[in-house]
């Protein structure tokens, strides 16, 4: 699919910096593992960064490790910003976050080899720990940017293996000198997998996200009474083992009933001691919350809270709640989706308007700039998962339709 006036990307470079960024962290079952500023992502970092000076970009790393390549314009306009984050799950795949900061390098050298001045400059970002696995909450880089978190607060966050985020990042030689969110840019556009099954379903190779879920992340800890598990009568046992149990089940049948947009997960439980034959005495429970609806969304929260209430009181548990991350839902600047929309009818590829179920560095960031974000199929639906998966006439076309929307934003010079 050959792009306007000749701007055609190299799919074969795109996906041959997909599969050397995928090469970093990957074990034995094909998944990537580069949880945030850990030495592999230190390492996947140098790789990028090494691509960016190659490409002659300037380069900014601000104080909270996010780090910037900037293509000059004709112009000294605020720039057309894109880009995404290569920090991972622990069972990532290759393309979450990765194929948004490699195509915008794509885009770099797609213009450069068009010999394309454009009237704005293009700034191409790799934002700190957007999966927020390490680190909580998610999207941090991007929240630190957008001014919704301070810096110092960032930087004193303790990961779940104990590391503090800004010793981590002063470890791996990514504390830079450049204030957060000092670049505001006209517009951010971020090219992503849908990491769902909604394009995969429809059969549809392109998605316009004009809107995305709020999120609300928990951790529930309930403590009880540790006791012989063959000895202890039903009736005399606090057992925090069944509490996360029981909140688990709750939490799945709240979400099915809400209906809707409406998701619930729990997807860590720890349990201490965490034996066979002994009754837990504490349980460390996540609780991932998701809706469109704001309003629906503190309904869940509220109806979760009298839950564990009515829990601790009918099981002599004490329970305590600790905010992970509290974003609320986003609706994308109808502008910049409008410029997505045109971009892929310019090259005749049929587009939907969809919602992303998945969190973005784009939510950060539209609180602060038009934002929008073009979405391609992720098959089966599958993401955070080593199966996960593309095929290469999405990947392509994607990038080429996201090139061709960038560079409409960016408004030609010469
Ligand atoms: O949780 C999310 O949706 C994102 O992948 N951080
Ligand atoms: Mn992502
Ligand atoms: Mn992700």
């Amino acid at each position: 699919m050959a792009g306007t006036d000749n701007q055609r990307i190299d799919g074969g470079r795109l996906a041959r910096r997909i599969e050397r960024l995928a090469e970093i962290g990957r074990r034995e079952d094909g998944s990537c593992y580069r949880l945030a500023l850990t030495d592999a992502d230190q390492e996947g970092r140098d790789l990028v960064l090494g691509w960016m000076r190659a490409l002659g970009l300037d380069i900014r790393i601000d104080r909270i490790g996010n780090i910037i390549g900037i293509r000059r314009g004709a112009e000294d306009l605020p720039p057309v910003m894109t880009g995404s984050h290569i920090d991972t799950v622990a069972t990532g795949g290759r393309f979450d976050g990765c194929y948004g900061v490699l195509a915008g390098l794509e885009a770099v050298e797609t213009l450069d080899e068009a010999g394309i001045v454009t009237r704005r400059p293009l700034a191409v970002a790799i934002f700190t720990n957007e999966e927020g696995v390490r680190f909580q909450p998610d999207m941090l880089g991007s929240l630190v940017h957008a001014g919704e978190l301070p810096l110092e607060e960032a930087l004193a966050i303790v990961g779940q293996d104990g590391a503090t985020l800004g010793a981590e990042l002063e470890r791996i030689g990514y504390a830079g000198s450049e204030p957060p969110g000092a670049m505001t840019p006209h517009a951010y556009v971020e090219l992503h997998i849908e990491q769902g099954p909604v394009l995969d379903r429809a059969g549809e190779a392109l998605g316009a996200v004009a809107e995305l879920q709020g999120i609300s992340w928990q951790e529930v800890t309930l403590r009880g009474v540790s006791n012989h598990a063959g000895t202890t009568p039903m009736s005399l046992r606090h057992d925090a083992g069944y509490g996360a149990a029981a909140l688990a089940s709750f939490m799945r049948a709240l979400a099915i009933e809400m209906g809707g947009t409406q998701v619930g997960t729990v997807g860590a439980i720890r349990l201490i001691p965490n034996l066979i034959n002994v009754i837990a005495r504490q349980a460390i429970v996540t609780v991932d919350l998701r809706n469109t609806d704001e309003t629906l969304l503190r309904e869940v929260e509220a109806r979760l809270a009298a839950f564990l209430r009515r829990l601790a009181e009918d099981e002599g548990l004490t329970i305590e709640t600790r905010r992970l991350a509290r974003f609320a839902p986003v609706v994308f600047d109808p502008h910049v989706v409008g410029r997505i929309e045109a971009a892929a009818a310019a090259l005749g590829q049929p587009i939907r308007r969809m919602v992303s179920g998945a969190g973005h560095d784009a939510q950060m960031l539209a609180t602060v700039m038009p934002a929008g974000m073009l979405f391609v199929p992720s098959i089966g639906g599958i993401s955070h998962h080593w199966t996960e998966n593309t095929a290469d006439a999405d990947i392509v076309r994607g990038a080429q339709v996201f090139v061709e929307a960038c560079r409409r934003l960016l408004a030609r010079a010469v």
